[in-house]
């Protein structure tokens, strides 16, 4: 979707109704409908957000710190795995997120797997926050490139940031993984809008 088809606050405000449509966590109207020009066809963008929904994720938390001290941190689900040799990952992030000019910045980022006791550390991370780490600093601790790192995360990987590839109204951060720890827990799991009970698989 073009910035000429949707005004940068609207932008916004879709981006964050795509995230929290459907999540009782977040009390926000969901405002954004629009049959606009996607791509150069018409197509019904909240359908399309619907849609692509349906494919479950795991969520995760991204944190970064500029070598001026900046930290950042936001959740996403757009976490992939890329490649075993080079050992990649990728995640996207919104061209619109206030978190966007740390994450160009910074030469490192790390992602957590949340696990399904870590719902509230997702929703702290998915609201907009001049310091989101000031009431979880117990949490983190300093890692490569002194990047904050969840002590307890279901997995963790530490990147060293690789490439930062136009994905539209994203950016797609590719990382090289350089170091990596993980656990056995229940995931935190999200699907059409809705975190989900791992042992049920259901809202
Ligand atoms: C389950 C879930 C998944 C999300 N995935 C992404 C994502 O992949 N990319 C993204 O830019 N925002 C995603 N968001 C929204 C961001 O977490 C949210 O906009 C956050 O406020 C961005 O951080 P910032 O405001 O510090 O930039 C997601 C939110 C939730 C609840």
């Amino acid at each position: 979707v073009s910035a000429a088809v949707l005004g940068p606050q609207e932008l916004v405000d879709a981006e964050l109704a795509w995230w929290t449509a459907c999540n009782a966590s977040f009390d926000m109207a969901v405002a954004v409908a629009s049959r606009a020009e996607v791509g150069g066809v018409s197509l019904d963008k909240r359908e399309l957000r619907n849609a692509l929904g349906r494919f479950a994720t795991g969520v995760c938390v991204v944190t970064t710190r500029t070598s001026g001290g900046q930290t950042a941190g936001l959740t996403v689900n757009s976490f992939s795995s890329v490649s075993l040799d080079p050992p990649l990952v990728a995640w996207c992030l919104g061209r619109n997120a206030p978190s966007l000019k740390a994450f160009a910045e910074a030469e490192h980022f790390a992602v957590h797997v949340m696990s399904a006791d870590q719902h509230a550390m997702a929703m702290h991370f998915a609201r907009p926050a001049t310091d989101k780490f000031a009431d979880v600093r117990d949490e983190f601790e300093p890692g490569i490139d002194q990047v904050p790192v969840l002590r307890n995360a279901l997995a963790r990987f530490e990147c060293r940031k690789a490439s930062a590839v136009d994905g539209g109204d994203h950016v797609i951060f590719i990382g090289r993984v350089e170091r990596f720890a993980y656990t056995d827990r229940p995931p935190l799991l999200f699907h059409a809008g809705r975190f989900l009970n791992s042992d049920t698989g259901r809202p």
